[in-house]
């Protein structure tokens, strides 16, 4: 059994306007399947939790009651609140102790992004089955490796060496290197050595190797979870797991994943998903006129999107305000959210 921890407390702001303070990435629903990212990460976990009742969601305080509102079957005690975001290392940090305080430092947990796509579920349940059992046949933290298409700056890559185990015919190899976010000219080089993957955000290990190895490598985000519990994180620094653990640790063994994995990173991950042989993607009521390559999106229903003779534009309309971008340029979309005032 595997104790899946769902880490939904991200921002995600190339997602906006959608994306907005309360109402985060991992909140939508991008693939048309009327599920939001969260919803389906929740479910595609729950056959290898064995039931709500040992799934588990870490999120931060301003979006929890969305959290409840999404996952009413999430029982109230498996709910952890950050008082505010301070990244994936005191979230991991918090969320493994307060779950081996239930299911004791043996237990084998598994952390997750709420935010992406998975393509076959069921190769993604047996990948997860072997990461658990390497994860319980020695000290291991277990990472997920995807095949890297590009140099993207956005992703851990994992440098792997020998096979150190297998199970069902899916190796797992031992890790030399995690780098998190290289530039673009270091993840070229890594790509040309042929032997790394992006880290997929997924990790599997048992509580107490975690925690032995937070105390070595960041005792200073630890130790106050430890003796405070969440009162901690007003004293803690922002910073992710995989700079405060991945990057020095040398438990880190990788599987490869082979089940279909995107991070959706901006509106082009939703058309890259989407696509297929249309020539628009729409996520919205579309009247369109010699337009194609569009990504149009709309938060309510009844509103329409007009298009005519329009190209790889992307429309985002939500509530009282419409992004009208082009789809080369959605990376910068961050860059307009920083310059707009605290809950836009
Ligand atoms: N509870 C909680 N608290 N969750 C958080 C917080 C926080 O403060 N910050 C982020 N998260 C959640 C996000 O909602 C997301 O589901 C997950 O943690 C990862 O955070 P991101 O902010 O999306 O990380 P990233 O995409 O920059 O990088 C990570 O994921 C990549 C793969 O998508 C790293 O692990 C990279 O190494 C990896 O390649
Ligand atoms: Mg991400």
């Amino acid at each position: 059994q595997v104790i899946p921890i769902i880490l939904a407390g991200g921002k995600g702001e190339r997602f906006w306007p959608v994306s907005r303070l309360k109402r985060p990435k991992q909140f939508l629903c991008l693939d048309g399947s009327g599920r939001s990212l969260m919803q389906a990460t929740a479910d595609r976990l729950l056959n290898l939790a064995g039931g709500w009742e040992n799934l588990w969601v870490i999120t931060s305080s301003i979006i929890a009651d969305g959290v409840r509102e999404q996952l009413p079957e999430l029982p109230e005690s498996n709910l952890l609140v950050e008082p505010e975001g301070k990244d994936t290392a005191p979230a991991v940090a918090w969320a493994t102790i307060e779950v081996a305080k239930r299911y004791g430092k043996e237990a084998v947990l598994g952390f997750f992004p709420a935010d992406h796509w998975i393509g076959d579920c069921n190769a993604y349940e047996e990948t997860l089955k072997a990461a658990m059992q390497q994860a319980i046949t020695e000290p291991s933290i277990v990472t997920l490796g995807i095949k890297p298409n590009q140099p993207s700056t956005g992703y851990g890559y994992i440098e792997q060496a020998q096979e150190k185990s297998n199970f069902n015919n899916l190796p797992v190899y031992q890790v030399t290197r995690f780098t998190e976010k290289p530039d673009k000219k270091t993840a070229q080089a890594f790509i040309d050595t042929g032997k790394y993957s992006w880290n997929s955000g997924i990790f599997i290990f048992q509580a107490g190797v975690v925690l032995d190895e937070l105390s070595i490598h960041a005792p200073e985000i630890l130790n106050p979870l430890l003796e405070k519990g969440k009162a901690a994180y007003a004293e803690l620094e922002k910073l992710s797991i995989d700079y405060a653990l991945m990057e020095k640790t040398k438990l880190a063994c990788v599987l490869p994943a082979n089940f279909g994995w995107d991070d959706l990173g901006d509106w082009n991950g939703v058309e890259r998903l989407l696509k297929k042989d249309r020539d628009n993607v729409e996520l919205a009521t579309h009247i369109g006129l010699d337009s194609k390559g569009t990504v149009l999106y709309a938060s309510d229903e009844d509103e329409v999107i007009v298009t005519i003779g329009l190209e790889d534009v992307v429309v985002v309309r939500d509530g009282k305000v419409t992004l009208v971008v082009k789809k080369d340029r959605t990376q910068d979309i961050k860059k307009v959210v920083k310059s707009l005032s605290k809950d836009d």
